[in-house]
């Protein structure tokens, strides 16, 4: 039963996620932001004044520095909010977009905001390069240019790169590489099964992007573009990337571009617009933990989560487990089963039942909120039940939320 003051969502939406090569990659992910907050907006008949707090993820800060900063509030002003709006851009890494879900709930409940949106968006195809020091000139030698997206960066601080953290204590905990591989291709086949039974939508997971070209018709984006037929055989080949025991470019996301919008208000507000909620958020939480238990922290946010809500993993029809690499998804569900192999089996049958970022790609600020709308929307086929969505974020922070529908 839903109680009045319950929050819900009532518009969930995505631009499909890029490949690297792709029309996209020239596109700022200030701009993808503004296609799904737009068309958040416009499926639901509200208006840019009436959305009081708006949090906008984006954790590629090199992209979107060709733009200067604030993108959340170059997003809002370009998408049509009126200048009065409150916005705040953040960056909880892959995480960021459920951050920016759980601080739009949190604006509610406080009674600052009767709605607000959450938004994620990142290009890291078109990351630049970085030259840094040519400010204060070279006198002589060569110029460095540095790839932040290379290894994802964390190197540079002294942190290990995430695929060497996850593979290792992936290994530890008993998730060997042919099950990383295994999974890896169990992503794509249940993608391919979910895009053919018409699962993975225009019209509601997906907003096409549409692109003008100088002469002729629009490049039109209306399906992701990653996904890829493989074998166990082929998967098995690869070579492992930066210094990771197990993780290749098969059992990997490819780095992507897109962006995704979720707008929540309460459900008396709901009531009140005539508007038909998708889901009831039962439960938002945060968590973090060593850097090297990257692959471990969804089982710890989710288990805050399901003490939050007074639930258990098993009440839950269905998980998302964000596949930051293989490791992810089994590594925490191995967790979440305590070691028991007949509920770790069953666990892992309800976890990204249409696939994960593996096969859809993974535009890291974005990627939060599209877990949370491919589960809603499963479960509104499925008509209805409970599900918990966890992501892992740069250096072993967590974000998940319950939903009900
Ligand atoms: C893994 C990564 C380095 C690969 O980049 P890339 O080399 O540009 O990727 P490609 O798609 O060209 O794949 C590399 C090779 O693997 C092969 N490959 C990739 N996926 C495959 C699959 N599922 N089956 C078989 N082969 C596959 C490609 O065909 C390619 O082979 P080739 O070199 O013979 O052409 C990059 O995608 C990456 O960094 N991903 C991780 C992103 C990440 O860390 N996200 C955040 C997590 S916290």
């Amino acid at each position: 039963m839903s109680n009045q003051e319950d929050i819900v969502i009532v518009s969930a939406v995505r631009t499909p996620f890029s490949r690297f090569e792709s029309a996209m990659a020239d596109i700022p992910s200030i701009d993808l932001g503004v296609i799904v907050m737009k068309e958040a907006l416009r499926r639901v008949g509200i208006k840019p004044d009436e959305v009081d707090d708006l949090y906008y993820g984006s954790c590629i800060p090199a992209e979107y520095a060709l733009e200067t900063d604030v993108p959340g509030r170059q997003a809002t002003l370009l998408a049509g909010f009126p200048a009065e709006n409150n916005s705040v851009s953040l960056d909880r890494a892959c995480c960021s977009s459920l951050t920016a879900l759980r601080l739009g709930v949190m604006s509610i409940r406080a009674g600052e905001a009767r709605t607000a949106m959450a938004v994620g968006s990142e290009n890291m195809p078109r990351t630049p390069h970085l030259a840094p020091g040519l400010r204060s000139g070279k006198r002589l030698g060569h110029i460095k240019l540095i790839d932040c997206l290379f290894e994802l960066g964390y190197k540079s601080k002294g942190f290990n790169s995430v695929a060497l953290d996850a593979g290792e204590v992936a290994v530890e905990h008993g998730v060997t590489r042919e099950m990383q591989d295994a999974w890896a291709q169990g992503s794509q086949e249940k993608y391919a099964l979910a895009f053919a039974a018409g699962k993975i939508k225009v019209g509601e997971e997906i907003i096409p992007v549409v692109i003008p070209q100088k002469k002729g018709d629009p490049i039109v984006i209306d399906k992701d573009e990653s996904p890829r037929k493989t074998t166990l055989e082929a998967l098995a080949k690869l070579k492992p990337i930066y210094g990771s025991p197990t993780v290749t470019a098969g059992n990997a996301p490819p780095l992507s571009a897109g962006a995704s919008a979720i707008i929540m208000m309460t459900a008396s507000r709901a009531k009140e617009l005539g508007l038909k909620p998708l889901a009831t958020i039962v439960a938002t939480v945060s968590s973090a933990t060593d850097p090297r238990g990257i692959a471990t922290i969804p089982a710890q946010t989710i288990e805050k989560a399901l003490k939050r809500a007074g639930m258990t993993i098993g009440q839950m029809d269905l998980i998302e487990i964000n596949e930051a690499f293989a490791a992810m998804p089994l590594v925490s569900t191995k967790l979440l089963a305590g070691g028991d192999e007949k509920v770790w089996k069953q666990l892992l049958d309800k976890t990204n039942v249409n696939g994960g970022a593996i096969a859809m790609g993974h535009p890291v600020g974005a990627s939060a909120a599209r877990i949370t709308m491919t589960m809603a929307y499963e479960l509104a086929r499925r008509g209805g039940g409970y599900g918990v969505a966890a992501i892992c974020g740069g250096l072993a922070q967590g974000e998940a939320i319950i939903i009900r529908v």
